[in-house]
């Protein structure tokens, strides 16, 4: 079956021309330009592929287990550098489901495993996360959800879209939930390292052997156009059938993403732009408490981790025409409706971009759109 598309890059690609004057969802951090890697690059690299290793360059995927915390836990063969997370996912996804298989997939969540599943024709069984327990996994549920035609179970930790963040003890009731049935267990930490209440959690390919880690330089680095991540798993089969599945789609990783990502991981550069991306993705996250406690039409459980979290409006606002609304004249204001993660009550409001995000002037225009918002029956 074809790969059908999703509300979220429906909306994507309905407001691409749209020119907002401000965005209120900058999932990530501020981008750095390339000028800050120049005195690192060697103008002498071939543009050839890295000639050295398949699975990706040998010192990048000693960064890669080494911010994972997963040094010593993993070895550099359990690790295989993406084309970000999403291809990650997507090896993983189009290799282990098959006809008739079932996915347990988590929602609100990351559309990617549903729509693939979707695709190839595999069960699907949601396990809600309720705004009222503050979006947490409901484990029992998971525990009900989970059988034996179990493939795979996709979970993202931090949460997107809610920012909810799984502790160890919670990551250790899953593994044994997925073990009981031989379930594969994949965790997208795509957000980690960006964590507001709490810990970093370890990581699923450290705990389990059918663990399955996804990750990139995006989001805490900001790095989304190098179009660099990986995934980590101690299982060699499922690593060589990932290989096998991208030599035939892209064969080989870009080497301007690999040798970039490789230069940002290094510890005296990945430590303080950890720590800058921490700085500024708190204080605007302080900003936006602040600003959702001032509004009457709005509320939200603020993110424990990670750059987004989900608004909730007034019980008669849909999210998609208010999406539109602001959108338009005069607030000309980008953010993603909550419909594109079937939430139609709810918007994805986003503390990324740094200080060049300017959000205190996308949120003056969101509060003047929620207070012009035609309210029904008015
Ligand atoms: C949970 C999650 N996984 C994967 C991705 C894709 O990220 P990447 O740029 O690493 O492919 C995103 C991007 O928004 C995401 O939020």
């Amino acid at each position: 079956m074809k790969v059908k598309i999703h509300t979220l890059f429906q909306y994507l690609l309905e407001t691409v021309d749209a020119q907002p004057e401000a965005i209120v969802g900058f999932s990530l951090a501020e981008s750095p330009r390339l000028g800050e890697f120049l005195d690192d690059l060697d103008p002498d690299l071939s543009l050839d592929w890295n000639n050295r290793d398949f699975s990706g360059l040998p010192e990048l995927k000693a960064h890669v287990l080494a911010q994972a915390g997963l040094t010593g836990i993993c070895t550099p063969a359990d690790v295989l550098v993406t084309a970000g997370a999403a291809e990650a996912n997507y090896l993983v996804l189009m290799q282990l489901l098959q006809d008739g298989d079932e996915i347990v997939v988590e929602t609100p969540g990351w559309p990617q495993a549903e729509v693939i599943a979707k695709a190839k024709g595999v069960q699907i069984t949601r396990v809600t996360r309720q705004e009222a327990q503050g979006w947490a996994l409901p484990l029992d549920r998971l525990r009900d959800a989970v059988t034996d035609r179990t493939k795979l179970i996709f979970l993202t930790n931090p949460n997107n879209p809610t920012g909810d963040l799984m502790d160890r003890a919670a990551l250790e009731e899953i593994v044994e939930i997925a073990d009981r049935v031989g379930a594969w267990l994949l965790v997208d930490e795509v957000y980690a390292g960006l964590e507001w209440d709490g810990p970093r959690a370890p990581s699923i390919a450290g705990m389990y052997a059918r663990g399955i880690t996804t990750g990139s330089v995006s989001k805490a680095l900001g790095l989304q156009g190098l179009r660099t991540g990986w995934l980590v798993c101690p299982d060699a089969e499922l690593i060589r059938d990932a290989v096998i599945l991208r030599e035939n789609a892209s064969e080989i990783m870009n080497i301007m993403g690999e040798v970039i990502a490789e230069i940002a991981l290094r510890p005296e550069r990945y430590a303080p732009a950890m720590d800058k991306a921490r700085a500024e993705g708190s204080a605007n996250l302080a900003r936006m408490n602040d600003w959702v406690a001032a509004q009457e039409g709005l509320g939200w459980v603020a993110p424990r981790a990670g750059l987004i979290g989900l608004g909730r409006l007034l019980d008669d606002v849909d999210s998609d025409a208010f999406a539109r609304f602001l959108l338009a004249d005069p607030y000309r204001t980008f953010l993603l409706p909550g419909s594109s993660y079937d939430q139609p009550q709810h918007i994805r409001l986003g503390v990324g971009g740094g200080k060049a995000a300017n959000l205190d002037d996308g949120l003056a225009r969101l509060s003047r759109a929620l207070r012009d918002y035609p309210k029904a029956g008015g």
